[in-house]
This record gives C-alpha cells, structure tokens and sequence, in this order.
C-alpha cells in the first residue's frame, strides 16, 4: 500500500496510504480540499488535475492523447507535471510520489 504526499487546494499537506489498484483520483476526492472529479473519471471533466513534481512524471505511465488535449484545454497546464490523477493507477511503483492539486479552473 504506497503512501502519497498531497498539497491540497488550499495549500494544506496530507500522507495518505491508498490501495493498490484504485487511481489517483479515489484518494484525493476525499479529501476537503481535493479534486471534484466531476465525471466520475471518465477523463472528460480535467477537475482531476494535479501537478507530480518532475522526477514523479516519468513513472506514472503513458499520457494518452486524450488526456494530453484535455490537459492542455486547461488554464493552469504544465508540461512534464500535469496529469488527470483519474487516469494514474496506483501501485507499490507509486511510493512516496508528491503531488499538488491544481488550482480550480
Ligand atoms: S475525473 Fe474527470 S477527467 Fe478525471
């Protein structure tokens, strides 16, 4: 079970260990602060948007098409940092990975 280091919305720190197997969006959604996640993570809404820190990105698996336009529709994109967390699965790979919710759009 990989622990995660948020920063969320309001700028707040949370660790929180999270199931292999769910994506990156169950976690955050619980949080007060966290993502909205609007569609449910059918990669349509970007309200699952957060940033890795650089060295995280290259881990987390391809970014789909899809997920790079919607990405890039989004005010706050960041090359080599933004990611929909509805489309990163968790696993022990995932360890000790930082992330920041980004702002609201
Ligand atoms: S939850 Fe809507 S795009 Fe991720």
């Amino acid at each position: 079970m990989p622990t995660f280091h948020i920063t969320d919305r309001a700028g707040k720190a949370h660790t929180v260990q999270v199931d292999n197997g769910l994506t990156l969006m169950e976690p955050l959604r619980e949080l007060d602060d966290g993502i909205e996640a609007l569609c449910g993570g059918m990669c349509s809404c970007a309200t699952c948007h957060v940033f890795v820190t650089p060295e995280w990105f290259s881990k987390l698996g391809t970014l789909h098409s899809d997920e790079q336009e919607l990405l890039e529709s989004t005010e706050n994109f960041r090359a080599g940092e933004s990611r929909l967390a509805c489309q990163v699965k968790v696993t022990d790979a995932l360890n000790g990975i930082r992330l920041t919710v980004a702002p609201e759009e």
